[in-house]
């Protein structure tokens, strides 16, 4: 058994930008007046901790100073070509101690700060990876969600169990068999899926309290769970029934069942998680349900992201599918989900969310600025298998960040209903003078913007 952790946590951070310029590729471009630039640009705040030798590098504490933006970031992405320092154009300085480089290139704008950046904005990302006998990889993190990747060996189980919150399920990769028992005794069973080079991915959806099995099949089964609770180790948020019965007096248990409690000396008394099936499962899922006399539950727990088209974004530049009770999942009432790509350099647009947001990197690269109000910035960097969380109403946006290859994530809100607002929407759609006169720009440039709700932009 291995077993492997490794942790990220990105916290607070005041940046400091007095009299600072920004580092943009602007050569020539008329844009570039705007920025002020300084005779002797200060020092990024983690070469000055670098230099004092004290704090880790990929930490970024208060920074004592006062924001001060002297021109606009025009999305200049500092580039190191293979050496990570935390310089951004003319600001900064090298690192004088060992860094972990491939950490810092992954997050360039948490080494290199960009000028929009400011305030105390905390943000965690908590990663976990755990390898046991069937190789589970569990994160965690914020308040309203968790989430844990699974993988199960080829014809293994995860033993039946429920949990306190709704549980939100994507197939990463192979194949395998879902089943669940309602309330009322109805049954439900379906065969899940990863997504091919031509096919997308299964979703499932059980409620709070709802038990169910999830089994591999014969190529084995990588799943992604979202739980609409933050802490998914507590006690008192997953039940499983092999366990429970352990914690049974066995007489308890044997009268309950009606049988002999002679039968029951050989079950379990450690909580088997994950098991091996001695039969493997058929491969037509009907000789598998057992009938109910009350029948199968009236809405699948069940979404085939196949039999939904993809929805072109307006703007251009993606695609995206929306799945939520309102629409196209009505059992998933505490779960909307979208499936979103983004083509290379286009971006998902400035918007915010009346819920908390959850996020998954399926493929590619991504930058995101979250803003918290108030003068509170922080700017991201995603590569696949990160995972976010945009606080309700925090603005954001997504831009794919490479010139060649698509960006596909995982959005999930805990809401009956997908609902977003854009903000080029809001300066459309308001009094043009307003706009004009609070953002000091032209009523001819207002009246320009879409009125229609962009969602990606070209
Ligand atoms: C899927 O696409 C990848 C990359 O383009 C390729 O290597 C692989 O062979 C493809 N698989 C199938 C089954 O076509
Ligand atoms: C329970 O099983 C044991 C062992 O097989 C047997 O001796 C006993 O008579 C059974 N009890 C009942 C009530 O059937
Ligand atoms: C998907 O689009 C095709 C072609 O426009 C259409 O025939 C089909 O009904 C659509 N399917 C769904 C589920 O909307
Ligand atoms: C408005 O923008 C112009 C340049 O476009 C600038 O000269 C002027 O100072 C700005 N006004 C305010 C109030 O910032």
């Amino acid at each position: 058994m291995q077993l492997q952790l490794s942790r990220l946590i990105l916290s607070c951070v005041l940046a400091s930008f007095v009299g600072v310029s920004a580092a943009l590729p602007i050569d020539g471009n008329a844009l570039g007046n705007v920025i002020a630039r300084t005779a002797e640009p200060p020092l990024l705040p983690l070469a000055r901790r670098a230099m004092s030798g004290r704090q880790p590098r990929h930490l970024r504490s208060d920074y004592p100073s006062k924001v001060k933006r002297d021109g606009p970031d025009l999305g200049g992405i500092a580039t190191f070509n293979g050496d990570p320092q935390p310089i951004r154009g003319p600001l900064g300085d090298t690192f004088l101690s060992a860094s972990n480089h491939a950490i810092d290139e992954q997050n360039i704008d948490n080494l290199a700060v960009p000028p929009t950046d400011a305030g105390t904005c905390y943000t965690e990302l908590e990663m976990e990876h755990v390898t046991l006998a069937h190789e589970a990889l569990r994160c965690r993190l914020a308040k309203a969600f968790s989430a844990v990747e699974i993988r199960i060996s080829a014809n293994d189980d995860r033993e039946l169990h429920w949990h306190r919150m709704a549980e939100w399920g994507y197939v990463l990769g192979g194949s395998g068999r879902i089943t669940a028992v309602d309330e009322d005794g109805r049954t439900f069973a379906a065969d899940i899926h990863g997504p091919t080079n031509t096919s997308d991915a299964t979703i499932h959806y059980f409620p709070p309290g709802v038990p169910h099995s999830i089994q591999a099949l014969d190529d084995g089964l990588e799943l992604l769970l979202v739980f609409t609770y933050g802490d998914f180790d507590e006690v008192g948020t997953t039940f499983t029934v092999a366990d429970w019965l352990a914690r049974t007096p066995l007489e308890v248990v044997a009268k309950n069942l009606g049988v002999n409690v002679s039968v029951l000396a050989g079950i379990p008394q450690k909580d088997p998680v994950l098991f091996k099936s001695t039969v493997p499962p058929p491969a037509d899922i009907s000789q598998e349900i057992v009938t109910s006399p009350a029948g199968t539950v009236p809405m699948p727990f069940f979404f085939d992201l196949n039999t939904q088209n993809r929805t072109v974004a307006p703007g251009g530049g993606g695609w995206l599918k929306v799945q939520d009770s309102a629409t196209n999942f009505p059992v998933a009432t505490e779960f909307a989900s979208v499936l979103i790509n983004i083509e290379p350099s286009s971006m998902l647009e400035l918007h915010w969310h009346p819920t908390d947001e959850w996020i998954y990197i399926l493929s590619g690269q991504g930058r995101a600025t979250a803003y918290a109000g108030a003068t509170n910035a922080r700017t991201f960097d995603f590569q696949e298998g990160d995972t976010a969380v945009f606080p309700m109403g925090y603005g954001h946006y997504m831009e794919n960040i490479s010139p060649t290859e698509p960006l596909t994530f995982l959005a999930l809100f805990n809401a009956p209903r997908f609902v977003d607002f854009s903000a080029t929407q809001l300066l459309a759609l308001s009094p043009p003078p307003l706009v004009a006169d609070m953002l000091n720009i032209s009523t001819e440039t207002v009246t320009s913007l879409p009125k229609e709700k962009q969602f990606i932009v070209a």
